[in-house]
């Protein structure tokens, strides 16, 4: 990550069930690893389990920032692991019902984070509901998970749609999980590229990870300790953490409000 300000990124898909959750804790487990402080913001309004891949059980939410229940540090929850969560799937409903004048004090509450990390990854939800595009929009970069399904493939063909058409957002990160051999991975994406290319003029996707299906992602899912961290040279903790590296080596847009700052602006429909 160069330049001087975060960067804020977030995991996506149009379908759900991809592995947006296990690719974001692993991303978080291996840019820490790789020195980056990393925030996981838990974004996923009906499915949450950031926590439940974690066997964590954070006592608050981004709502008590709100409520001036706690602070910042009261919210983030630290991680064995050496990155934190910030949990937001239950409030962000509410986030969005706020007044102006309370979306300015949240924010100023959330721009404690700026000096602090050097990137917030945002697990969000599935589909093309109004959070999952919120997010999308107010990010600087997005990594679009699809797996060899034909149905994530329409899914997240519909994703990229809606934010290209209803909000101007032209550039991509594909990561193709779940597939069987490279050759199915590479397909898969030219399927994606071909019908962005035909249909939706302007469009620049790049495929940045390719992770095998793996019996070690389940198996870790269960003990609640990330795959990363339970088996580091399994073929889906390799890729993950070559996917790390490629995250980290993203050039940054330095900005002078802040790129945290400003994905919460956007965020809160204040920029
Ligand atoms: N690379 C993989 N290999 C095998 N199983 C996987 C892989 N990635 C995800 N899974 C499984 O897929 C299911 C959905 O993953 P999850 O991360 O919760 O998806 P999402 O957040 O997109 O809904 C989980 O049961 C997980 O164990
Ligand atoms: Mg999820």
């Amino acid at each position: 990550m160069r330049g001087t300000f975060p960067l804020v990124f977030s995991v996506t898909s149009g379908k759900g069930g991809v592995g947006k959750t296990n690719i974001s804790v692993n991303l978080a487990v291996c840019l820490a690893r790789l020195g980056r402080r990393a925030v996981l913001l838990d974004a996923d309004l009906g499915l949450a389990n950031v926590d439940v891949l974690l066997g964590l059980s954070p006592p608050r939410n981004i709502f008590h920032l709100l409520n001036g229940e706690a602070s910042l540090s009261d919210v983030l929850f630290p991680t064995p692991y050496g990155f934190s969560i910030l949990p937001a799937s239950s409030g962000i409903a509410e986030l969005c019902n706020l007044s102006r004048g309370q979306k300015f004090e949240l924010l100023d509450a959330l721009d404690e984070m700026e000096g602090d990390i050097d990137c917030l990854i945002v697990d969000t939800g599935a589909g093309i509901g109004d959070n999952v595009l919120y997010f999308n929009q107010a990010v600087q970069r997005r990594l679009v998970v699809l797996t060899p399904e034909p149905t994530s493939l329409t899914d997240g063909y519909a994703l990229i749609k809606s934010l290209k058409q209803n909000h101007a957002v032209e550039q991509f990160d594909v990561c193709i999980n779940m597939s069987s051999d490279m050759k199915t991975a590479r397909e898969t994406f030219k399927r994606l590229y071909n019908a962005c290319d035909h249909f939706l003029g302007g469009v620049s996707l790049d495929i940045v990870g390719i992770i095998p299906r793996d019996p070690e992602v389940r198996k870790a899912v269960v003990r609640q300790i990330p795959f990363t961290v339970e088996n580091g040279q399994s073929p889906v903790a390799k890729a993950v953490l070559a996917l790390a590296k490629t995250v980290s080596d993203w050039e940054v847009p330095t900005n002078q409000d802040g790129n945290i700052k400003i994905f919460w602006k956007k965020f809160l429909g204040l920029g």
